[in-house]
């Protein structure tokens, strides 16, 4: 499967069928539940592997000093502080997400790092983004896009405030193709991810959402087409870690 279907009135949530209106606050719920420990359980997920996937966001991103840049989802801010050590802090990064309790993290993460500028936090949601048209240079998304309802609505909207030649990238899940890494990460997905949910971040239920909300995601060349679909240009894509996650890229001309 893939994206949600628009003319229904219900949507998935993980595996199950939920009504529209009520994904946003369950995908709430999720994030609440593990803004505490959710750093901690990136690393220990992905042992470590999360980093090097935004490091390849940024490094093709290649943000200029002087860039306005919108992270959406942008949680605990790693995908924001990247782009400000990028640009040596010349830069104004933007991070937007619809849980206070994540973007809290992040802004205690900020002050902790000495990261006293070039930083603003809002909260807000991706389908309805609380900026102008075309003011931004660039809008990010890492692992935030497969938990909004309307992925047809965000992408509408990012390409709204992208400014004309503004880049558009994503970082999230993708389909495994090879069959002995499928196995693999199937059973290390469904059967292990939630235990270590259960145990470090004491909520299996949120890892068991988050595995399966991974399996809903379209593959990659379906999200290259929803891209093109929503106005953008050249949209392409690499995949990293045989497929495990997938960067996508498109400009607004
Ligand atoms: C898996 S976290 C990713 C955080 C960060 N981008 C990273 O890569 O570490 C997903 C984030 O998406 C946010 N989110 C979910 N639905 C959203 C929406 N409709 N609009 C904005 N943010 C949303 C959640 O609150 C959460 O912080």
């Amino acid at each position: 499967m893939a994206a949600s279907d628009n003319s229904s009135d219900s949507t998935h949530f993980g595996f199950k069928q939920v009504p529209k209106q009520e994904k946003v606050n369950l995908v709430r719920d999720v994030f609440n539940s593990v803004a505490g420990s959710y750093d901690l359980m990136n690393d220990l997920m992905s042992g470590g592997v999360h980093r090097l996937w935004k490091a390849a966001m940024i490094d093709w991103l290649m943000p200029r000093p002087g860039q306005h840049l919108l992270d959406v989802a942008g949680g605990t801010g790693d995908i924001a502080f990247r782009f400000l050590d990028r640009v040596k802090g010349e830069g104004l990064v933007t991070v937007l997400d619809i849980n206070h309790a994540m973007l809290s993290v992040g802004q205690d993460r900020a002050i902790d790092q000495g990261r006293l500028e070039g930083l603003e936090w809002v909260n807000g949601d991706a389908q309805s983004l609380p900026l102008p048209d075309k003011s931004v240079d660039a809008y990010t998304i890492a692992f935030g896009i497969r938990n909004v309802t309307d992925i047809p609505l965000a992408l509408r909207e990012a390409r709204r405030v992208l400014k004309t030649g503004g880049r558009f990238m994503c970082l999230e899940f993708s389909k495994v193709s090879a069959p002995v890494l499928k196995e693999f990460y199937d059973f290390y997905s469904f059967k292990l991810l939630p235990e270590i949910g259960g145990l470090v971040a004491k909520d299996k239920p949120s890892y068991e959402y988050l595995v399966e909300s991974i399996r809903q995601f379209p593959d990659a060349d379906t999200f290259a087409g929803m891209l093109m679909e929503a106005g953008f240009h050249q949209a392409k894509y690499r995949k990293l870690s045989g497929g495990i996650a997938a960067l996508h890229s498109a400009w607004r001309l």
